[in-house]
């Protein structure tokens, strides 16, 4: 049977968490404190781009097992489970700001039932189970980490096929009840107490970004000694051992987690006295990678792009989201910019130009209007459909034919051999 679960926040994490719970034939209500984003979503309307989300909400919505209201307050009464999905924003230190969790913990502490359980699912500092039980002031009331291993884009196929669930409880009956939510999900689930739960999400996102800069300091070196970075990573991945996930160049890793979560676990280890020099290495490379695809840009412009043009296909972190939250693309963008070039720019997702973080960005509706004219092109998202352009047209278009592959989204070989500069990264 369905359980009654309230999530609280009904942003990437909540609103996913939600709709799959309701999915799994769980009794949902998700509560956000805008007017308008819950407005919207009882209109039926998804703020966000996720693959499948509408579906599982509409679906939710219409089999009674899924509503939206404003304020927790509204949402908790009922509830066995209370699912925390806040921003946990890093704060100017570096650390992730507690603040939203600890208000919200604050605020229902009084309206739960008793016997019922607060989930953080957000990523949290190691220790937050204990600063929640604190704001709950409730003695009858459980606290589990949860977290959640979600990536934009591909959020719900990954809730419902996870590869593993994390519990972190030292109430194990606790523990068990939320494990039996995802009774009927594959993968392993792993109960432990609440530090290592909350460390295991540091840990794995700190790995993949480790992967990641590894990859792009391998290009970099590739690109030196005359190497092929996609064949050393088709060879190395044939080590079992290795692997050839998450080992993709490109212009650095972005997004709303690889960047504050690597920030926040060198931080978390270095108040407890542990210099992470091998993480903060790992965000040094990245902003080096910027750097490194900003110079790349420069040298096709012909040295400065001071005054120049270019135009850039993909602002979004990645492909499939509409999410510019630390995306690579804007911090070239910006390092240009800074420099004074002209930067017009198409992404599939995007077409906000009110957006603050593309102030001073001409936003164009059609990758084609982007490059007419430039100076060069820089491809800064992965998304599929740009290697499907005609880029006979987009040689007739614009001024200098020089493209910046920051992806190795296209065929290199095919561009050169049309007559265009090609760079890409690590590429021959
Ligand atoms: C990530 C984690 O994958 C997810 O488990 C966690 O819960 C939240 O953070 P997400 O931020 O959606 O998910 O993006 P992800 O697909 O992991 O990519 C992160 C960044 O790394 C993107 O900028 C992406 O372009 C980059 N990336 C990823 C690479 O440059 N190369 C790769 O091989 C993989």
């Amino acid at each position: 049977m369905g359980q009654k679960i309230a999530v609280i926040g009904t942003g990437y994490v909540g609103l996913t968490t939600g709709a799959c719970l309701s999915h799994l034939g769980h009794d949902v209500v998700c509560a956000d404190v805008v007017p308008e984003k819950v407005d919207a979503l009882n209109r039926g309307e998804i703020p966000i781009l996720e693959a499948g989300l509408d579906e599982l909400v509409h679906a939710g919505v219409a089999a009674g097992l899924l509503s939206f209201v404003l304020g927790a307050e509204n949402a908790v009464g009922d509830a066995e489970f209370v699912f925390l999905c806040l921003p946990t924003p890093q704060g100017a230190d570096g650390a992730a700001d507690l603040s939203f969790i600890k208000s919200a913990a604050a605020h229902v502490g009084p309206l739960l039932r008793p016997g019922s359980i607060v989930i953080n699912k957000s990523t949290v500092p190691v220790g937050s189970a204990g600063e929640v039980a604190k704001k709950l002031e409730r003695d009858d009331v459980s606290v589990v980490s949860n977290p959640e291993f979600l990536r934009e884009g591909t959020a719900v196929d990954d809730f419902l096929h996870p590869d593993r669930v994390v519990i972190g409880s030292d109430d194990e009956d606790a523990a068990r009840r939320v494990a039996d939510l995802y009774a009927k999900l594959p993968g392993e689930v792993l109960i432990t107490d609440p530090a290592s739960a909350e460390t295991i999400k540091y840990a794995s996102n700190a790995f993949l970004a480790t992967k990641i800069s590894f990859v792009n300091a391998m290009a970099a070196v590739c690109e030196e000694v005359g190497a092929d970075v996609s064949d050393v990573v088709k060879g190395m991945g044939l080590d079992q051992r290795i692997g050839n996930k998450f080992l993709v160049p490109g212009p650095g890793w972005g997004g709303s987690c690889f960047p504050k979560d690597s920030h926040a676990l060198v931080r978390i280890a270095e108040n407890s006295g542990y210099q992470f020099g091998l993480l903060r290495s790992v965000i040094a490379v990245n902003e080096e990678q910027f750097g490194r695809v900003a110079n790349k840009i420069t040298r096709f412009a012909g040295g400065s792009v001071e005054g120049k043009t270019v135009a850039v296909w993909g602002l979004t972190f990645k492909a499939r989201t509409d999410d510019m939250r630390d995306s690579p693309a804007i911090n070239i963008i910006n390092r240009l910019l800074e420099v004074g070039a002209t930067v017009r720019a198409y992404d599939p997702a995007v077409d906000d130009s009110d957006d603050p973080r593309l102030a001073g960005v001409e936003i164009v509706g059609d990758p084609y209007e982007a490059v007419t004219g430039a100076d060069v092109l820089a491809v800064l998202t992965e998304w599929p459909e740009f290697a499907e352009l005609d880029f006979a047209k987009v040689g007739d278009l614009i001024g200098t034919k020089a493209v910046v592959d920051g992806r190795n989204l296209l065929d290199g070989a095919a561009l050169k051999a049309a007559g265009f500069a090609y760079d890409g990264i690590g590429r021959r």
